[in-house]
């Protein structure tokens, strides 16, 4: 299996592609927008449906529209389960063959709207062009990878079909890969699949949805109702018609939904503290490099983020390696997603919670190695900033801020660092910056984490070769990893006995 490859914004045609999406989207701006309506039942549905209207927080005054959408009401949830119910069309009686030729054409077509979805991403989100761009190639990997796997269980003593009907519960962070991800898995297995999108992520959802149906996907066997997580708690959850769920999202919604439906069958990943560690013997140039990506790139909006760095002492009290940190980290400039020397942009949520105190306090010992501030008195342009000197229990120890916020602690030894590392209690993923054989293989023994990563900066897991998945509070209820074989078997059901690998 070949992963999709990314695109090279080096190359001058490429350059020149991404100046084309930035001046369309920018010629938008001052149009009417589109409205996204709701689709259920194979209709696309607006009438007197509640309006909400997207602005791009790149720009002040905040007050540019780049589009509205309606949200879907309580008798459209109910509609949208009883129509993927019956499934008028079909979809379940296909072929396994038969789905993955239509999955393919939608392969297709995300391929030729790349662009698209990466100015919808960028204006909605402010997702710099090169974050959405991989996320493309992942959403594609997703569906070429998932309807081979299905394929390869068929054989002649084994019948195998969907479960029935699938809600995809995405984030906003991955606008592109976690929802088509989820909604590729669902059809692939055999299912009918309706996606509550992220409030913050309607458009760039809509716009990847169309690519399923404009490849011939009917709007009945995939459904979208943008709607509030409680309208969707209590008219689509707790729906009995409804299978499964495929959420990504707070550990919170996770136990809500399982206390709505205890006979859910929830795959839900539910963030992350992730870590990486630096040891005397690591090569502290490349674990710069690496430790300044996965902590600061999407302004550290990834469930996968390095959000702690915990630093052996001999590198902690190593002047040249905080300077080289510190330098690397203001090197990322921040501002508008349509500056293309930006590496970061928005934050897409207002600062508040976890990240609002995390910013604004300092706890016993702790010290601003970088200092956050605010580019351009834009709020939602928060800097990467560099927390010193945190100490274990403290707040940004213990708690997932979902910002460009890195906070370094210090470890007499490996070991150390390793307790360190699991006292959050989550388990997404993990790195380790180190040459020596011996300290990886302690390392990766002991360390409590769905992903692990040696030398490698801790996001970006690549379909297949990265099978990515959490444990501990990282994983709520019965998933297996994303982008693995038989992440697929989740939602079927088999006659035999024996399980397919
Ligand atoms: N799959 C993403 C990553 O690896 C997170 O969802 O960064």
């Amino acid at each position: 299996y070949h992963g999709e490859p990314d695109t090279d914004f080096i190359l001058p045609a490429n350059k020149a592609w991404a100046k084309q999406i930035r001046d369309q989207w920018k010629k938008n701006a001052g149009d009417v927008p589109t409205v996204r309506p709701v689709v259920v039942d194979g209709k696309e549905l607006i009438g007197e449906r509640k309006k909400v209207e997207v602005k791009d927080k790149s720009q002040l005054p905040l007050d540019v529209v780049c589009g509205v959408y309606v949200q879907a009401t309580a008798e459209d949830l109910h509609l949208a389960v009883e129509v993927a119910h019956q499934d008028p069309d079909g979809w379940r009686a296909l072929t396994p063959d038969q789905r993955h030729e239509t999955l393919s054409r939608v392969a297709n077509v995300v391929r030729a709207r790349r662009g698209d979805l990466i100015g919808v991403a960028a204006a909605e989100l402010g997702k710099v062009f090169t974050e959405t761009d991989v996320e493309v190639s992942e959403a594609i990997d997703f569906l070429e990878y998932y309807t081979h796997a299905v394929r390869s269980f068929e054989r002649p003593t084994l019948t195998c079909k969907g479960k029935g009907v699938g809600v995809v519960v995405p984030p906003w962070n991955f606008p592109i890969a976690i929802p088509l991800g989820g909604i590729a898995a669902s059809l692939a297995a055999g299912n009918t699949v309706i996606i509550k999108p992220a409030s913050i992520a309607v458009l760039s959802a809509h716009a990847l949805c169309q690519c399923f149906w404009d490849a011939g996907i009917s709007k009945n066997v995939l459904q979208m109702v943008p709607c509030a997580g409680s309208v969707a708690g209590e008219h689509l959850i707790s729906n009995e018609k409804v299978d499964f769920v495929i959420l990504t999202g707070g550990e919170e919604t996770a136990y809500a939904m399982l206390e709505t439906r205890p006979d859910l069958y929830l795959s839900a990943e539910t963030g992350g503290k992730d870590a990486t560690i630096v040891t005397a013997l690591a090569d502290r140039d490349q674990a710069i490099k690496n430790v300044v990506h996965s902590a600061f790139s999407n302004s550290g909006q990834k469930c996968s983020a390095t959000s702690l760095l915990v630093l052996e002492e001999e590198v902690y009290q190593d002047p040249h390696f905080r300077k080289g940190l510190i330098d690397a980290a203001k090197s990322l400039s921040v501002g508008s997603v349509w500056d293309f020397k930006n590496r970061l942009s928005t934050v897409a949520n207002p600062v508040g919670g976890a990240l609002k105190k995390a910013i604004e306090t300092l706890e016993e010992g702790e010290e601003w190695a970088l200092e956050p501030s605010f580019v351009e008195g834009n709020p939602y342009f928060l800097s990467p900033c560099i927390k010193w000197g945190v100490r274990p229990g403290a707040f940004t120890h213990m708690n997932e801020l979902f910002g460009p916020v890195l906070s370094v602690m210090r470890a007499k030894d490996l070991k150390e660092a390793i307790e360190i590392v699991n006292m959050t209690g989550y388990g997404l993923t993990s790195g380790i910056e180190s040459l020596d054989a011996r300290e990886v293989a302690y390392w990766r023994e002991h360390i409590g984490a769905g992903n692990l990563y040696i030398n490698r900066g801790t996001t970006g897991a690549i379909v297949q070769r990265q099978p990515f998945g959490g444990m501990g509070k990282s994983a709520v209820g019965a998933g297996r990893k994303a982008g693995i074989h038989n992440y697929v078997t989740q939602f079927m059901e088999f006659d035999e006995v024996a399980f397919p690998v």
